[in-house]
Order: C-alpha cells, then structure tokens, then sequence
C-alpha cells in the first residue's frame, strides 16, 4: 500500500530503542497512517500484541488496511489516555513499551476539509476526532476575549494575543471568522509584514491545542503510563513544537528524581523513590539527511523514559 499518507519520523530509532522483546506487548497511541506500526510489525514475533489507537477513525481505517497482512493488532478508536478500554479490548494488562508520536499526520494537513494548515480558504475545524463537537470556528464565536487571549498566550506563546483577541471579537460582531483566510486576514492586522506568517503559525496551533485538549491529556497519559508499564517497559514520545516537549522533559525529570527535600538537608525525608530512569542520549533528533527527505521531521524530539 503507498504510504504517502504519513512518513514515519525517526522510525528506526523509535525502534531501537522501544522494540525489546519480539513477543511483547506494544501501545502505540497515535497509529496515523499505521507507519511506525509496519516497521514495528515487521520485527515483531506473530504472539506480540500491538495496540493501536487513533481519535481519526479515518487514519484507524487506513492503518486497519496497510496492516491487514499482521497478526496480533488491535485497533482503538479513541483517545491515548483511555487505557482502560484499550487494554481491555486487548484483553491485556501491563506494556512493554508506549510509543506516542503527537501532533497530527501529513495526511490530516493535507486534507483541506480538516481544516489544520492556514494556507488556503478551509473550513476553521481543527478536530482529531470528526465526533467531537467542538471545532475551532466555535472557538472564535463563542470564547470571550479574555479566554482567548488565555489560549493564544499559553498554547501559541504569542506575543500579540491581547490584539488579535481584540480584532476577532470585534470582527466577529459583523461576521463570523468560519475559514482560515478570514483568520488569516485578522492576524494580518495585527502583526506587521513577515512577522505575521509565524503568527498565524501560533494562533493555529493554539486553537488546535484547545480543540484537542493536546497537553491536557498528554500529561494524563504520561501519570498513566507509571501503572501501565512493565518493570523495564520504556515510553517513548516524538514531539513536535516545545510545550509538548517541555511537558514530556519535565515528567521524565521528576520520575528519575522525585525528590521534593529541600537542598539544605543533606539526605532524602520526604521517601519519594525514582520510578523511571531517562535514557541517554535524553534527547534524539532527526539527521539532517532524514530532515531533507522529509522536512516535517524538523521539528522532532524524541525522549525515552524506562520504568524501574
Ligand atoms: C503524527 S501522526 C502519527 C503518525 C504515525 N506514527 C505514522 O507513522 O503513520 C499523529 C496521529 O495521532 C493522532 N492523535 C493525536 N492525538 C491523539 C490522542 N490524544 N489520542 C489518539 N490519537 C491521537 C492523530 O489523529 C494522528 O493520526
């Protein structure tokens, strides 16, 4: 099956350093197009189990498709933190490893009907899961200005929210901001000449955040992961813009080093043990051959953490 639907990033050390046991259990969150699935697969013994979950029902049945010739997967329409009703439908209980590869898939920013990219007049959608009633177009109608300026401000880092909160509120009382040029257009009046392109680059990834819930159910996920993880079970995450790297970084921080004691004191009373180590390098990037056969491995970061 042609896979241009989504390159898979940093696929062979995704493996090396996930894949450890031919007959494991796998729980790979973001399926996409099923890409770093089929090179797990072709390693993997015919008694593994490989859970793979997607919100897209779209991307599930794509995947369902390339993958059809493998044994042993399940798929799971749904979200990364239902482990509950994953591992159930499995008929599992503890993973190997966790892969997640956040963000969206190329296939999902091509389609203009999603309404991700900002580069043509597309309908201002943004959700994963087509179910889901709440798309970026109700954001910007219904959020007031404050909220707004919340969700520019600590999702896009952008410096002029409080303006472009402003101007769509204002716009909005004439006519509802329904397509990305309409936006496009807003933050064009607020941002001055080039650097209005990496604007509307931060506005759109903090309304996809909100639509989404990103961080929220990430974080979740990686509390998660403690219980669900093998004694020597790894989780990996790819991540794509630095709020998500940050989270994941400071998570694997915390569970190699728990301890809240204040420095003053020369040994640990407060008796929170480490629950992961990091493993070096901590952080992996793709090479620049990788980047130039394909440029939206630019932006990767991938950090593995295993459960002690
Ligand atoms: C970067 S793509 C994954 C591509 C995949 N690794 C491949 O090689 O084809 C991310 C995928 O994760 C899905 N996704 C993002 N957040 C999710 C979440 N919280 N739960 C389930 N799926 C999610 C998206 O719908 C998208 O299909």
């Amino acid at each position: 099956m042609a896979d241009n639907y989504h390159v898979p990033v940093l696929g062979h050390e995704v493996c090396a350093h996930l894949l450890l046991n031919r007959e494991g259990v796998y729980y790979d969150g973001t399926l996409g197009g099923g890409g770093h699935a089929e090179l797990f697969l072709k390693k993997l013994s015919d008694k593994a189990v490989y859970i793979g979950i997607d919100r897209d029902h779209e991307a599930i049945d794509y995947a369902q498709k390339r993958l059809a010739a493998y044994r042993g997967v399940i798929y799971y329409n749904g979200c990364f933190n239902e482990f509950d009703q994953a591992l159930q439908l499995a008929g599992v209980d503890k993973l190997d490893s966790i892969f997640l590869d956040l963000g969206v898939s190329s296939h999902q920013i091509d389609d203009d009907a999603r309404g991700f990219a900002f580069r043509q007049r597309v309908s201002l959608d943004m959700r994963m899961d087509l179910k889901s009633p709440f798309t970026a177009a109700d954001i910007l109608a219904s959020y007031n200005e404050e909220e707004l300026i919340r969700i520019f401000s600590n999702y896009g880092e952008e410096r002029y929210s409080r303006k472009i909160a402003w101007q769509i509120v204002k716009s909005r009382q004439h006519k509802a901001i329904t397509t990305s040029d309409a936006l496009v257009e807003i933050i064009n009046r607020c941002v001055a000449g080039r650097f209005a392109v990496k604007s509307c680059a931060r506005i759109f990834q903090a309304l996809r955040i909100e639509v989404n819930d990103e961080l929220k159910i990430l974080e979740d996920t990686l509390r998660q992961s403690l219980q669900r993880l093998k004694k020597g079970g790894r989780i990996g995450v790819i991540s794509y813009h630095s709020l998500e790297d940050r989270i994941v970084k400071k998570f694997l921080r915390e569970q190699e080093n728990p301890c809240t004691c204040p420095k003053e004191i020369p040994y640990c009373v407060c008796g929170r043990e480490p629950q992961m180590k990091r493993i070096k390098p901590y952080i992996i990037v793709p090479g620049f051959s990788e980047i130039k056969k394909n440029s939206r491995a630019r932006s990767a970061k991938f950090r593995v953490g295993e459960k002690l």
